[in-house]
């Protein structure tokens, strides 16, 4: 079966409720575009858009050729399609002054002379810091709800999955985190002869973080409010790349939405006379595209052609808007 079954117009016309969707992949193989051209696509439907990145790559600003760094900003003629590059360093700084001030009260708390820079160094200091730091951005976009249809564009490599894979991590290691707090507070009741009814800050933090992330898991599992997107270009590597995601997406219990294939040369433009590395380059992604169809079968939603300039600016996204949400079966 080497066509479309279900098309991307489809599948948004199937699951008139979805609100969040994401574009995962190799990097370079065309999320940013895509994410574009879904959020063009969606606010031309009449629905209040956002497109958000949390990619420090200024990939948003370049593709509609304005600044969207920072804020939300209206990036097409319909009035109701914003674009929002976030500064994740914000962020970042705010989760390390939360942090700093919970782990002071702690340190109070349990009676320990220890330098807190130490500890918040090592909680702030590594990547997934900065990742959870992103989650929280998105999370907080999401849950603020002001608008009718959000498109993420996403880190590409393992970060995305990452990403979601974290709220089911979170939850465990939060509900633990509450358990051993619970036992630490009645046990410092027990022997202190303290007022029972003294605030415990970190176990409030734990808890409403807990129910963020618990909201979020519902959201982002939810099949008819959800879908993840993967795009690849006829080559190897990004299907190998989207293969192993689409089956992580599955074991997190993550809808995935489909396949958009990238890239693929028109081959009515190629003839005998062509360049030769033309012509090695069709009979490359022919044999890709098989590969594709075996793997993906009735998950692909588009095939997009390789266009003859990169896509910037309204008029390519346009084009590309058409290609993508073709009507087709
Ligand atoms: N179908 C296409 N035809 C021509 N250029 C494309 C096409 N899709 C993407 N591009 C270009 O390829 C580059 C990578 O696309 P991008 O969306 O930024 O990838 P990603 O976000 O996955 O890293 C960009 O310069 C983009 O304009
Ligand atoms: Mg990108």
């Amino acid at each position: 079966m080497n066509e479309i079954s279900i098309s991307m117009s489809r599948y948004m016309r199937d699951n008139p409720r979805l609100k969040y969707i994401f574009f995962g992949g190799k990097g370079g193989v065309g999320k940013t575009v895509m994410a574009g051209a879904a959020a063009l696509w969606s606010a031309k439907q009449g629905r209040k858009t956002l497109l958000a990145s949390t990619n420090p790559v200024h990939s948003l600003s370049n593709l509609f050729e304005q600044n969207v760094f920072g804020r939300p900003v209206m990036v097409c003629d319909e009035a109701n399609c914003y674009a929002f590059e976030i500064d994740t360093r914000d962020t970042i700084e705010r989760s390390k002054q939360e942090i700093r001030e919970k782990i002071n009260w702690f340190l109070r708390f349990a009676d320990i002379t220890t330098k807190a820079e130490d500890f918040i160094e090592s909680a702030t200091m590594n990547p997934a810091f900065e990742e959870s730091a992103m989650f929280e951005n998105m999370m907080d976009l999401m849950f603020k709800d002001e608008y009718d249809f959000y498109v993420f564009d996403t880190a590409p490599t393992a970060n995305a999955r990452r990403l979601l894979g974290m709220s089911k991590v979170y939850g465990l290691w939060v509900e633990k985190m509450l358990k051993s707090r619970e036992e630490a507070k009645s046990l410092r009741e027990m022997l202190s002869f303290s007022k029972k009814e003294e605030q415990d800050p970190l176990l409030d933090y734990l808890i409403s973080f807990k129910e963020r992330m618990s909201h979020a898991k519902d959201l982002l599992t939810d099949k008819a409010l959800t879908a993840f997107f993967f795009v690849t270009l006829p080559e190897s590597l990004p299907i190998a790349v989207i293969t192993r995601f689409i089956n992580w997406f599955y074991e997190f219990g993550i809808p995935v939405g489909g396949v958009v294939v990238n890239g693929l040369i028109d081959k009515s433009q190629v003839t005998a006379d062509s360049a030769e590395f033309v012509r090695n380059r069709v009979l490359m992604q022919e044999e890709h595209m098989e590969l594709i169809w075996k793997t993906f079968g009735d998950r692909v939603r588009a095939v997009l052609p390789l266009f003859e300039t990169e896509v910037k600016g309204a008029h390519m996204l346009n084009r590309l808007v058409e290609k993508l949400m073709a009507d087709g079966k």
